[in-house]
C-alpha cells in the first residue's frame, strides 16, 4: 500500500473514531478508478436524519485545500452520482470530503478513501452523436474533445453540409472555460433539419473551429421553456443544484468559489448531474 493511502486510511480512522459515525463514505473505495467525463457515484451510510444537508468537496490526502465543489447543502439522501470535469486533473491521491452543513450540530468532516482519478476513456463519443436527435426545449448537453492548448471557446449553432458551405444560425454560449462540455437548451426558434453542426472555436483564433458531428433538430416543443432572447437560446440554470463547478487546478478555498466562475456555468453544471452525461 502506498503511503498516501495509509495517511488516508489514518486520516479517516481519526474523523470517525466515535461509535457510530454519522456519516462514512462507502464509495469510492479505496483504490477505485474513476474516469474524467464518466459518471460515478458517491454513497454514504448515515445515521443521521435525511432532512440533514450535506456537502461534498474533492480534495487530495496530502493537501486540504477544497480543489472542487462537488455539491453544495444536498439532501442526505445517501448517493448521488458526479462526473469529473476534465477541468481536474488525473491523479492517484484523490478523496471526497463530506461536511455535515453548519446548521446541524456537526463540525466534524468525513473523508472518504483514497482513489484515482483517471483521463476519460479513449473511446468517450462525444454528444451530440452522428445523426442524434436534439430537441428544441430540453436540456442538451454538448461534449466536446478538450486541446489542452485553448483555454477559452465560444459555440455556435451551425446548418448545412460539409463545413465550407455551414449556415451560422445562433450564438449558444462564448468565452467559456474550455471544458469539454456544457449544456445548453434550444430555444424554439430553431427550425427542424437534419444537418446541424456545433461549431467550438477558440476564443483566441477564432480560426481555430472544431465541429461536432451532424445531428438532427426536432422543434416539437410545446413551447413550454422560456423562449430565447435574441440569440435564440437559453442556457439551463436547473434550480437543483447539487453541483458547482470551477476549474479544479485553480480553485483555491471555500464553499462560494464556484460563484465566481462565469455566470450560468453553475447551473450548467447541475444539468449535467441530473442528464445522463453521455446518454
Ligand atoms: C453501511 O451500512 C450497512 C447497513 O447498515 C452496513 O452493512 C455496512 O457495513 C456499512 N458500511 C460501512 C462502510 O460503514
Ligand atoms: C471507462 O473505463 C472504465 C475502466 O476501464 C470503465 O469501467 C468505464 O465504464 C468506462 N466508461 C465509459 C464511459 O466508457
Ligand atoms: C494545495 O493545493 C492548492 C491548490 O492546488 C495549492 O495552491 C497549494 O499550494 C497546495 N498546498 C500544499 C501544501 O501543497
Ligand atoms: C500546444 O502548444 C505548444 C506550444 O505552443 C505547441 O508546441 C503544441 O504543438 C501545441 N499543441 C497543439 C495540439 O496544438
Ligand atoms: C457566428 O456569428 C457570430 C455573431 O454573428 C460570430 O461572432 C461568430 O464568429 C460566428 N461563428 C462562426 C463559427 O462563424
Ligand atoms: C475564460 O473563461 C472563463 C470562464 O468563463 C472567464 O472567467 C475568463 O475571463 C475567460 N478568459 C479569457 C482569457 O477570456
Ligand atoms: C418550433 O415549434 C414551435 C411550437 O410548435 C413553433 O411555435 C415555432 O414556430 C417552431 N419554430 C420554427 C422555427 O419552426
Ligand atoms: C450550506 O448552508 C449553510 C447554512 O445555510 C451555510 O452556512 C453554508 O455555507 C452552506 N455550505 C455550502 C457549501 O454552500
Amino acid at each position: 500500500m502506498r503511503p498516501a493511502s495509509l495517511f488516508a486510511l489514518f486520516l479517516s480512522t481519526i474523523t470517525t473514531n466515535a461509535a457510530t459515525p454519522a456519516y462514512s463514505i462507502v464509495e469510492p473505495t479505496q483504490g477505485a478508478v474513476v474516469s474524467i467525463g464518466s459518471a460515478t457515484v458517491i454513497e454514504w451510510n448515515t445515521t443521521g436524519s435525511s432532512s440533514a444537508k450535506v456537502s461534498f468537496f474533492l480534495e487530495t490526502t496530502t493537501n486540504s485545500t477544497d480543489l472542487f465543489t462537488i455539491a453544495s447543502n444536498i439532501s442526505n439522501s445517501g448517493s448521488i452520482s458526479w462526473s469529473p470535469p476534465s477541468s481536474i486533473t488525473t491523479g492517484t491521491d484523490y478523496i471526497v470530503v463530506l461536511q455535515p452543513s453548519s446548521s446541524d450540530d456537526d463540525s466534524t468532516e468525513y473523508k472518504s478513501d483514497a482513489f484515482t482519478i483517471s483521463a476519460s476513456n479513449a473511446s468517450t463519443t462525444y454528444y451530440p452523436a452522428e445523426g442524434e436527435e436534439v430537441k428544441t426545449g430540453e436540456t442538451t448537453i454538448i461534449t466536446w474533445k478538450v486541446d489542452s492548448n485553448i483555454t477559452n471557446v465560444s459555440i455556435y449553432l451551425m446548418e448545412g453540409s460539409g463545413t465550407s458551405d455551414l449556415k451560422n444560425i445562433t450564438t449558444i454560449t462564448t468565452d467559456i472555460g474550455n471544458s469539454g462540455d456544457v449544456a445548453c437548451v434550444l430555444s424554439s426558434s430553431v427550425a427542424s433539419g437534419d444537418d446541424y453542426k456545433f461549431a467550438i472555436v477558440d476564443t483566441k483564433d477564432p480560426s481555430s473551429v472544431k465541429y461536432s458531428d451532424t445531428f438532427t433538430v426536432v422543434n416539437d416543443s410545446s413551447d413550454k421553456a422560456s423562449s430565447g432572447g435574441p440569440s435564440g437560446t437559453t442556457t439551463s440554470s436547473s434550480s437543483k443544484s447539487t453541483s458547482s463547478s470551477g476549474s479544479g487546478e485553480t480553485e483555491t478555498s471555500t464553499s462560494t468559489s464556484g460563484a465566481s466562475r462565469a455566470w450560468s456555468l453553475v447551473g450548467w453544471m447541475a444539468a449535467l448531474l441530473v442528464v445522463p452525461l453521455l446518454c
